[in-house]
């Protein structure tokens, strides 16, 4: 695909998406009252009287463009004592390599992994952008976005970007082994205008060693923002050169959380498998419901997430699948995996092979979605 075939209408397109994004947006703040519809929430205050003609308005002045500054960041790989672990124990691979030499799952297997290769590399007309989220801390929002923008960038011949949103110390450029940043979301909402090419672009991110880009929210530092206008800004001006951006967003309800859950293709709810997990997600959809936006929910992933080996043994994960499938939701799971509970960058070639099943299955569904389709249930 040619870099024109990404001009096209982006800038209406993403415009469209944003616009009014803001109406409705409190409702998250009410969790408490989930599902509220839209004609039950407090009356609007009264006309306030005119005011007096205000003075004049200087106009605003002009943000100086940012300074570079390259941040060192620890690697913590070097903290970690011993080889990386693998995902799957040795018995565990022995075992399933057995099972494929005598069972029908080989066949299986192979026409899965074909319908999700198929569906990995569809054809894309404009940047689709994904979001994750949670709306409890901790849940795994960074090992999934690190988990998805490699896969797609593995299938994909578009380029791929990896942006963080989320300015508390965020642990993305860590997940992906990155030790040096210098430019971050922030920075790229001034520097970005529309005569730039994609190969000025990429100059200010941080290229992956095995493909794709990382654009990091925060240099390691206490004290780091990111305004919500530099959100958009970042956003509607990087739609244009990205196939793919996978956003790491901070944890709802969050302004610019909220904002990027409305504004994206397709998102997804990181769900830790507890039961207090499962029920907040199931607020934060009813949320979503009350907003009135089509497709919304149809363009939602909720992946409950295995980040200790008993969670999946102590939630009953069908109920849970059951009270969060909510008008045209996808319930989805990621395995423990011992690999990613070590923490640390990031080795695919380590996950275990439920891990890897699940999130080429969950990469295939959501390009799915942001395509505005539906995939298989
Ligand atoms: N499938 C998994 N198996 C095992 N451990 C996992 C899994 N997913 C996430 N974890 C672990 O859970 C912890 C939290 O993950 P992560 O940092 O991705 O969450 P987060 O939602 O981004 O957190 P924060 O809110 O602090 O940004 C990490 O230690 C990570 O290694
Ligand atoms: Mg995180």
């Amino acid at each position: 695909m040619s870099q024109d075939d990404w001009q096209g209408d982006w800038q209406g397109d993403v415009l469209r998406s944003l616009r009014g994004l803001t109406d409705g947006l409190d409702g998250l703040d009410r969790l408490g009252t989930p599902g509220e519809p839209a004609d039950r929430r407090p009356a609007p205050e009264p006309p306030v009287p005119p005011a007096p003609a205000p003075a004049p308005v200087a106009e605003p002045v002009p943000r100086p463009l940012p300074t570079p500054v390259t941040m060192e960041l620890p690697l913590p790989d070097e903290l970690v004592k011993g080889k990386p672990l693998s995902g799957d124990s040795a018995a565990r691979r022995t075992s399933r390599s057995l099972r494929r030499l005598v069972g029908s799952s080989a066949t299986r297997e192979v026409e899965e992994a074909t319908r999700v290769a198929q569906a990995l590399q569809q054809p894309l007309t404009t940047g689709r952008q994904i979001v994750v989220t949670s709306i409890r801390g901790g849940a795994g929002k960074t090992t999934v976005t690190a988990l998805l923008g490699r896969t797609y960038a593995h299938y994909r011949q578009d380029p791929v970007l990896m942006l963080e949103a989320d300015p508390a110390l965020g642990t993305l450029p860590a997940r992906l082994g990155v030790t040096k940043v210098r430019w971050t979301t922030s920075d790229l909402a001034r520097i970005l205008n529309p005569s730039m090419q994609l190969t000025d672009v990429v100059g200010y991110l941080v290229q992956l060693p095995d493909r794709g880009w990382l654009l990091p929210c925060g240099q390691g530092r206490v004290g780091n923002r990111l305004e919500l206008e530099d959100y958009r800004a970042a956003m509607v001006a990087l739609r244009r050169y990205f196939g793919i951006t996978v956003v790491d967003c901070e944890t709802l309800p969050a302004e610019v959380s909220r904002t990027a859950l409305v504004a994206a293709q397709a998102r997804v709810l990181v769900t830790p498998a507890t039961a207090e997990g499962v029920t907040s997600t199931r607020a934060v959809l009813d949320w979503m419901a009350s907003l009135g936006r089509p497709g919304m929910l149809a363009g939602t992933v909720v992946l409950v997430t295995a980040s200790s080996p008993h969670m999946t043994t102590t939630l009953d994960v069908t109920a849970a699948s059951e009270h969060l499938r909510l008008d045209g939701v996808r319930v989805m799971t990621l395995p423990y995996d011992r690999h990613l509970a070590a923490g640390g960058p990031i080795r695919t070639g380590l996950l275990g092979q439920d891990t890897h099943e699940a999130v080429t299955g969950l990469a295939a569904e959501v390009l799915t979605r942001a395509m505005g389709r539906r995939g298989p249930s």
